[in-house]
């Protein structure tokens, strides 16, 4: 039996996820949002790197005391494993992997699961996870002066430099030894601390906001970056927007910009 346009549109994407024309998928609203991601790297580090997070109206990706399953509703879950089956590689923070206990499969759609990526700095995380004992291969990144093992449960260790004065691991670094693996397609997934890492650090082509219609009052922050003195200093790109049910999807094209460092 035929399939849907969207699973025709799907499987178009798919086919070119480890490389292909994007020009030359056929026209669908799936296609006008995820060829961006397939265009091949044009950054020194080889990568192509897209980060991504759900929040409510008022900035919030999770209660304060860290629930987040879950902020946007079941388009919002499809389209991040959608993202996860783009994408050579997931990364996500190692609080995420504390709070949550994620799989980072892509159980919601047809495709391949990428490589699982978690960044613990100081390498606090315990082999108990479902990360360290299940699935496909994950990474564990750390600082290079950590000491340990050179494995976690099932997950190989992979020891980087750290940010040069910043906090967690130069994430230069980071994408230079995924890319070093064939994991050119990275897919940032959380939690608002680790997106806001890489954004900091110049580091995203590409940004996927999921704004849902909730006001928590309280709780984690999206992002987390270096204060705007003036309105005029803060970071401005140009933005679309997709409806996913009652949420709406922002896809924004920050091409590796970077907030302004605030005036001494
Ligand atoms: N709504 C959403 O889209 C969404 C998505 C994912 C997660 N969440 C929720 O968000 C919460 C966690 O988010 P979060 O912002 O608090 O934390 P996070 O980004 O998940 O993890 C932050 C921690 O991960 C490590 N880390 C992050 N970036 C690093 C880097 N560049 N180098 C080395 N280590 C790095 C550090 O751990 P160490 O300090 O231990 O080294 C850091 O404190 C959870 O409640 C989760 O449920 C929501």
């Amino acid at each position: 039996m035929d399939g849907t346009p969207e699973d025709a549109a799907w499987a178009a994407l798919l086919s070119l996820r480890d490389g292909g024309d994007p020009s030359r998928l056929p026209p669908s609203e799936l296609s006008d949002l995820f060829a961006p991601l397939l265009l091949p790297p044009r950054t020194p580090d080889g990568c192509l790197v897209v980060g991504r997070l759900a929040q409510t109206l008022d900035g919030r990706i999770a209660t304060l005391s860290g629930s987040s399953q879950w902020i946007g509703g079941q388009g919002d879950i499809l389209h991040t494993h959608r993202l996860r089956a783009l994408c050579h590689a997931v990364i996500v923070g190692a609080a995420t992997v504390r709070q949550d206990d994620p799989r980072l499969t892509t159980r919601e759609v047809t495709g391949p699961d990428p490589v699982r990526v978690v960044l613990d700095t100081e390498r606090r995380l315990a082999p108990g996870y479902r990360l360290f004992r299940e699935g496909p291969p994950t990474l564990l990144l750390c600082a290079e002066d950590v000491p340990g093992p050179d494995r976690l449960g099932a997950a190989e260790v992979l020891r980087l430099p750290r940010a040069p004065a910043a906090t967690g691991l130069c994430i230069p670094a980071v994408l230079r030894a995924l890319a070093a693996r064939g994991l050119r397609r990275v897919f940032v997934e959380g939690g608002g601390i680790t997106v806001s890492r890489f954004l900091a650090a110049g580091c995203l082509d590409r940004l996927h906001v999921t704004v849902a219609p909730v006001l928590l009052g309280s709780g984690i922050p999206a992002f987390t970056l270096p204060p705007a003195a003036r309105i005029a200093d803060g970071l401005r790109f140009p933005w679309r927007h997709y409806d996913l049910g009652p949420d709406v999807l922002f896809d924004i094209a920050l091409d590796r910009a970077r907030p302004a460092a605030p005036s001494p």
